[in-house]
């Protein structure tokens, strides 16, 4: 993996499409093909790098309130079923946080082919997570509580409408909507994929982002690299070069959880629509005690 983040995102990031008409509005799809590939002029400003986005910045801020659903996320569990995962209260960071209850509030998710007429609903489940530095001047964080229901009896290749959250409360989000997967067959197989990896939380990260949603895929797969938060720290606008050098009474490389919080909402109007996939890399190492990582 390549650290230099401000300029890989955009590198990186292509489209398998076979060829894109940029004379036209209707971009072909594989099932057109298959075409010459076609390589997109790059736009050499993007080269020169950017700064992180501040957590205030309007895609990074939460706007939810109360215990509204927000950061809603898609996974694919096969062409007949979807993972639906969402976020809701507030993370804490600080000296001392105190977890919230996974269980204080219901993950459900209401769905149907039709906008507005939700005929089936499931339920999931729910977790947080704590990041705890047993080290002074480290801060601490507690997450949000993370929402995960499987739906599953779709038909393959169909759009779906839903909304997601706890209805008791009641804290529904806005609908939404996905389309399955086709079935897997020669013949069959979903139109368009996007590939993506570094892609970090910066205006370059803002640009590559609008170019996938552009290029409306059917799934997206994240090779790894996804928020730069281990090296927030160092970079979140203080251009501090090296870790240690800055911070030499840091007994671990200190990583910073909220700007997961601000990927999930950066990401939400893309993959609450469409599949991610996700392959953990080198930036999702995030030093814990006792040498765990991954956590
Ligand atoms: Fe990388």
């Amino acid at each position: 993996m390549n650290y230099l983040k401000l300029w890989i995102p955009v590198t990186l990031f292509f489209t398998i499409i076979a060829q894109i008409k940029l004379a036209t509005s209707q971009i072909p799809t594989t099932l057109e093909g298959p075409f010459k590939p076609v390589t997109r002029t790059f736009d050499s400003s993007l080269r020169r790098g950017s700064d992180d986005l501040p957590m205030d910045h309007p895609l990074l801020k939460k706007n939810a309130t109360g215990n509204f659903p927000e950061q809603i996320a898609l996974a694919i569990s096969s062409p007949t079923s979807m993972w639906v995962s969402w976020i809701t209260g507030d993370a804490q960071i600080g000296s001392s946080v105190t977890a919230l209850d996974p269980a204080s509030v219901a993950s459900e998710v209401s769905y149907g082919k039709e906008s507005g007429k939700y005929t089936s609903k499931r339920r999931g489940d729910s977790i947080v997570y704590s990041q705890l530095y047993p080290f002074e001047g480290l801060m601490n964080y507690t997450s949000c509580i993370i929402h995960h229901v499987r739906i599953d009896g779709l038909e393959p290749g169909t759009k779906y409408y839903y909304k997601c959250g706890d209805s008791s409360i009641p804290a529904m989000s806005e609908e939404h909507v996905f389309e399955t997967l086709p079935s897997s067959s020669p013949n069959s197989y979903p139109r368009r994929i996007a590939v993506i990896g570094d892609l970090g939380l910066t205006s370059n990260s803002s640009t590559t982002r609008d170019h996938l949603i552009m290029n409306d895929p059917s799934l997206i797969l994240m090779i790894g690299d996804l928020t730069y938060a281990n090296q927030y720290r160092t970079t979140g606008g203080k251009g501090v070069p090296c870790f240690s050098c800055s911070f030499p009474d840091a007994p671990i490389r200190e990583t910073y959880q909220p700007r997961w919080d601000g990927w999930g909402r950066f990401m939400e109007p893309l993959i609450s629509r469409v599949p991610m996939m996700v392959v953990e890399g080198n930036h999702e190492i995030e030093p814990q005690v006792a040498g765990i990582t991954f956590k």
